[in-house]
């Protein structure tokens, strides 16, 4: 079955993103450009099959599609995001999605983000975050039963998301900054802690077999491939000051 990755090209505007956690930076949007070719043409070469939706000006954050929609085997649900000037992003993705899945729909007074959602399984951990708030996470735990998910809310406090604070890494292993979220969330999981000083370090996206880091982190690197994983660097550091972490940049599926 082909993996499928739907990206957003970069907005001409991205530097007047949202910003939640670190303070705003000059940006230059043709290196922020050449670095999301670079992920997409890496995506390419492992072998998944990219979808490119055009961007706008009145959408600084649109690169960051993966916010927009939870895609699961069963359904896609299009996210209500929880900044208005996200809340426009939803529709061509909604359109998108429409090819691949039936399409649920996250209702006001929701708001939720896919960036908080963190997908194990059956199990989805929704982060409660300034972005998703219980209402959404009580719609997705609506939506969702009936394909027999549980949803885990996970309070997070001091990034954007859930997923910058840890992500699923294979092997029943979770990569965890404890500063973000309670790691006791994850019983019954393998949890690998990132170096200190590297807090981004713990958003990673894993494509079939390969776990591909943020550039930056070495000693998260060193301490990843002690445990027997393999992790492949990709530089994504003027993504980042938009506060982007890897797996924004595109919900990935099966079709
Ligand atoms: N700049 C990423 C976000 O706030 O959604």
């Amino acid at each position: 079955m082909p993996t499928i990755a739907i990206t957003r090209a970069v907005s001409s505007s991205l530097g007047y993103c949202e910003l939640t956690f670190i303070d705003r930076s000059q940006m230059d949007i043709s290196k922020a450009i050449d670095q999301h070719k670079t992920y997409r043409n890496l995506l390419s070469s492992l072998g998944v099959e990219l979808i490119e939706l055009t961007s706008a000006d009145d959408m600084p954050d649109a690169v960051f599609i993966e916010d927009t929609a939870v895609v699961l085997d069963e359904i896609a649900i299009i996210t209500r995001p929880g900044v208005e000037s996200r809340q426009n992003e939803t529709q061509a993705v909604r359109e998108c999605l429409r090819n691949f899945r039936p399409v649920n729909n996250i209702e006001e007074p929701a708001t939720l983000e896919g960036g908080d959602i963190l997908r194990i399984g059956k199990k989805l951990f929704a982060g409660l975050t300034g972005r998703t708030n219980l209402d959404g996470i009580r719609q997705l735990q609506l939506i969702t039963a009936n394909y027999g998910y549980q949803v885990i809310p996970v309070p997070v406090k001091g990034c954007l998301h859930l997923k910058t604070a840890c992500t699923f890494i294979g092997n029943n292993t979770v990569l965890i900054n404890p500063n973000w979220i309670n790691p006791d969330i994850f019983s019954g999981f393998e949890l690998i802690e990132i170096d200190p000083f590297e807090a981004w370090a713990a958003n990673t996206l894993k494509i079939g077999n390969s776990l591909l880091i943020p550039a930056g982190n070495p000693k998260t690197g060193e301490i990843l491939e002690s445990r027997g994983f393999k992790p492949v660097e990709i530089e994504i550091g003027e993504l980042q000051k938009a506060e982007a972490g890897l797996t924004c940049l595109s919900p990935v599926f099966e079709y």
